[in-house]
């Protein structure tokens, strides 16, 4: 399938500060699922989104935007298939712009498959588990295989250059998994809605028959 055609998962990147590890993770990430699935793969740089936490007045549960920057951001999460989250883990907890990002919209994130890919000094699993729950509050179905990777002490407290490739080899097989099931649950709700297409074809062509049903019985007893 021609990628301009295949459903667009976005990574959408947790760390905005400079000198992030953030974008060599999210870009390596991206390449094993455009490797191991059909779909496309789209990097999301919060830093690129304006998205200001003073400045909607309506909540968002009610979809009501009246800044263009929140209806983009609506607009580009409703038209994915799916989410990824990559994230490092900051304090035990997973970044402020990601959680801003996330609280910016409410209804686009329903339902939506979702995979989280955290990392750290020991893999980053206290933010995941947060980010989970906050998946949860949302709807939002949420992978069960989660790639936590930690990052050597030489890439974090030395600024040695974090090599993807050859650092995180051993975890390619994780998010390889993570993107397959996101991938199926992509599938299964595709499916899933042809059927509700379906359905919902058919008993408005019952209700059509009955309705013509009904109208003979009448004029018959004039
Ligand atoms: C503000 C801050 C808090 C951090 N807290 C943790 C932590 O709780 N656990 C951990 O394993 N690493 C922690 N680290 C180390 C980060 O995991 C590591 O620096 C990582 O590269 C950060 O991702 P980034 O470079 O993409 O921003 C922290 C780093 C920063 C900047």
């Amino acid at each position: 399938m021609p990628d301009e055609q295949k459903p667009v998962v976005l990574l959408i990147m947790g760390s905005v500060r400079a000198g992030r590890n953030c974008p060599r993770i999210a870009h390596w990430a991206a390449r094993i699922g455009h490797a191991s699935t059909d779909l496309a793969y789209e990097v999301i740089d919060l830093a690129d989104w304006s998205l200001p936490m003073d400045d909607e007045p309506g909540l968002p549960h009610a979809g009501e935007y009246i800044q263009s920057h929140t209806h983009a951001w609506s607009e580009k999460v409703r038209s994915a298939a799916a989410v990824v989250f990559v994230t490092p883990q900051y304090n035990w907890g997973y970044p402020a712009p990601l959680k801003n990002a996330i609280d910016h919209l409410y209804s686009e994130w329903r339902g939506k498959p979702t995979a989280i890919i955290s990392y750290g000094g020991h893999g980053g699993s206290k933010c995941a588990k947060q980010l989970r729950q906050v998946g949860a509050g949302l709807k939002m179905r949420v992978m069960t295989t989660a790639p936590a990777l930690t990052l050597s002490e030489k890439v974090i407290h030395q600024q040695v250059e974090l090599d993807p490739e050859v650092d995180l080899a051993s975890y390619a097989g994780k998010v390889r998994k993570a993107f397959k099931e996101l991938s199926a649950e992509i599938r299964q709700q595709g499916d899933r809605g042809k059927s509700r297409y379906a359905a919902e074809r058919l008993l408005k062509a019952v209700a059509k028959v009955r309705k013509a049903f009904r109208e003979r019985r009448s004029l018959s007893a004039e």
